[in-house]
């Protein structure tokens, strides 16, 4: 679905912040992306969210080479890629459930026609008594989950999560990956960057790691 072949990032004038970057996301996979602060995965999940454009290199997405593709198609691309961004970007005026909707309301769906499945999705990512408030009032483990459910709501082929459980305590974290890994067996690819170890070893996925700058992978 995603493919990357000797993509090369700098940013300005800096020296390469990846370099020869070569690997797919097959559909319905899972796969950690981990590597050391500053390595470059935020970077990385930039790219494949067609948030930045490489300096060098080719990239490929559902088949078309992104560089390609004309501005006027990318919201719609975009839409078949969720994300979740390691500050939440949730808007502040708005409720959880008017957060989780906006994709939908964006596009001009009438709302009666996604109104259940945002409360059923608020339900299943565990926030279906706060669907009503504002996000100052939730808790970050609580902004995390409405997070993943805006990322999730106009069921995207693959999710791309940046360190999905940086900011929440080791019971949550186990739940959200059980989270992730649910998508995965419902035929969602999934990529948590992260560089904990311990979430890491909970699941049996793939590895790929970032160095300065370089790629290795672990099947
Ligand atoms: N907007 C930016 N402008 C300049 N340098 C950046 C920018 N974003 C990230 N970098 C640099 O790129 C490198 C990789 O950063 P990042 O992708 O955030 O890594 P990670 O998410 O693994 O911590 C770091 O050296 C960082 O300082
Ligand atoms: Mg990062």
């Amino acid at each position: 679905m995603i493919r990357f072949e000797n993509v090369g990032l700098r940013y300005g004038m800096g020296a390469e912040v990846l370099r020869d970057v070569t690997f797919h996301i097959a559909p319905k996979s899972l796969q950690f992306l981990t590597g050391p602060s500053g390595a470059g995965k935020t970077s990385l999940i930039r790219l494949m969210f067609l948030a930045l454009r490489p300096t060098r290199g080719l990239i490929t997405m559902f088949g078309r080479d992104t560089a390609r593709i004309p501005k006027s198609d990318l919201p719609a691309l975009r839409r078949r890629i969720g994300v979740v961004f390691q500050d939440f970007r949730l808007l502040e005026h708005l409720t959880t459930y008017e957060n989780v909707a906006l994709p939908l309301r964006v596009t001009g769906v009438d709302e009666a026609k996604y109104r259940s499945d945002v409360v059923e999705l608020l339900k299943w990512v565990g926030l279906g008594d706060r669907m009503h408030v504002l996000p100052p009032v939730l808790s970050g483990g609580e902004k995390q989950r409405a997070a993943i459910a805006r990322a999730l709501i106009a069921q995207p082929e693959i999710l791309l999560a940046d360190e999905p459980t940086g900011n929440v305590d080791p019971p949550l974290a186990r739940r959200l990956l059980r989270l992730f890994t649910e998508l995965n067996k419902l035929g969602t690819s999934v990529v948590i960057a992260t560089h904990d170890i311990n979430l890491m070893n909970q699941v049996d996925a793939r590895r790929i790691v970032l160095h300065d700058g370089r790629l290795d992978i672990y099947d």
